[in-house]
């Protein structure tokens, strides 16, 4: 794929900066992971399993920052995986931080015999039943530390998807009480994040009800994007409506943001 002329493709295409969402919002939606991470307390020394780890978009960041073999990825298409390590996050770090990757398909977190402090699983329940969510959730749980935290992404809809296996590139949503449900399934506490995120929902796991933020924690967990107008709705609530416009029509939005930062920079700012 050299020479790829990247504005051309679309999410889900066969390219590594593509399969895995809109291709003009790889760095960010890498960022935003490592961002939440951070700020639910990960450090260098846990271990992490980006589950679903897809072209290293967050792994990238996550790889530079953990200590040597810490990192762990399960991601059923390796090329993916070598795709990024090519392109992007070279042989050399590979060799000093020794990530660990497993491309099975099965939902199985077992195979590496780790605890993990923390998982994420980004866009990856997005597109799976509900059959496979409860084996990924049940299998998640089994893995994790008592004090670890799950963080994963979930379409949140007025209806559940009813359907089977995996949807791939469209996706599938689910209620916020059957996703509570799945929660309760497995064994585990949950809880919605305000963590903004473009079109998903985010929401955490866990053991143990102490690693459930509560109402003063949830306020620092907002995922803000400031000084970037394509995420101005992360903090500028009155613009909710002008992102639902830039999502249908983004071409006009674009405009409409350009003219006013011109006229901002005409003026010297507000
Ligand atoms: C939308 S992408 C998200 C990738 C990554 N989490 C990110 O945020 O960049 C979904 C990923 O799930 C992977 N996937 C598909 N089937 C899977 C399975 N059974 N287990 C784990 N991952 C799977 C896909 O190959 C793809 O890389």
């Amino acid at each position: 794929m050299e020479g790829t002329d990247i504005s051309q493709l679309k999410a889900g295409d066969q390219h590594y900066l593509a399969y895995v969402g809109p291709p003009d919002q790889y760095d960010f939606m890498g960022a935003t992971q490592f961002r939440l991470l951070c700020t639910l307390g990960l450090r260098a020394n846990h271990s992490l399993l980006d589950f679903g780890c897809g072209s290293l978009r967050a792994g990238r960041l996550f790889l530079n920052y953990l200590d040597e073999g810490r990192y762990f990825g399960i991601e059923p298409n390796q090329w993916l995986i070598e795709g990024a390590i090519n392109k992007m996050v070279g042989r050399d770090l590979v060799a000093i931080k020794k990530p660990r990757f497993d491309y099975n398909s099965d939902f199985m977190t077992n195979v590496f015999s780790e605890r993990f402090d923390f998982i994420v699983a980004q866009s990856v329940f997005s597109h799976a039943s509900g059959d496979l969510i409860n084996i990924a959730l049940h299998n998640f749980k089994a893995s994790l530390k008592p004090t670890g935290i799950i963080v994963a992404t979930f379409f949140k809809g007025d209806s559940d998807y009813d359907g089977s296996g995996w949807v791939y590139p469209g996706c599938v949503s689910y209620r916020h009480s059957t996703i509570e449900r799945f929660a309760k399934e497995a064994g585990l506490f949950i809880a919605q994040l305000p963590w903004y995120h473009p079109r998903q929902t985010w929401y955490t796991f866990s053991i143990d009800q102490g690693r459930i933020p509560n109402k003063s924690m949830l306020q620092h967990l907002s995922g803000a994007v400031l000084f970037s107008p394509e995420f101005a709705d992360s903090w500028d609530k009155t613009s909710k409506g002008a992102g639902l416009i830039r999502k249908s029509a983004p071409g006009v939005w674009a405009k409409s943001i350009k003219k006013g930062l011109k006229k901002l920079i005409e003026k010297g700012g507000p």
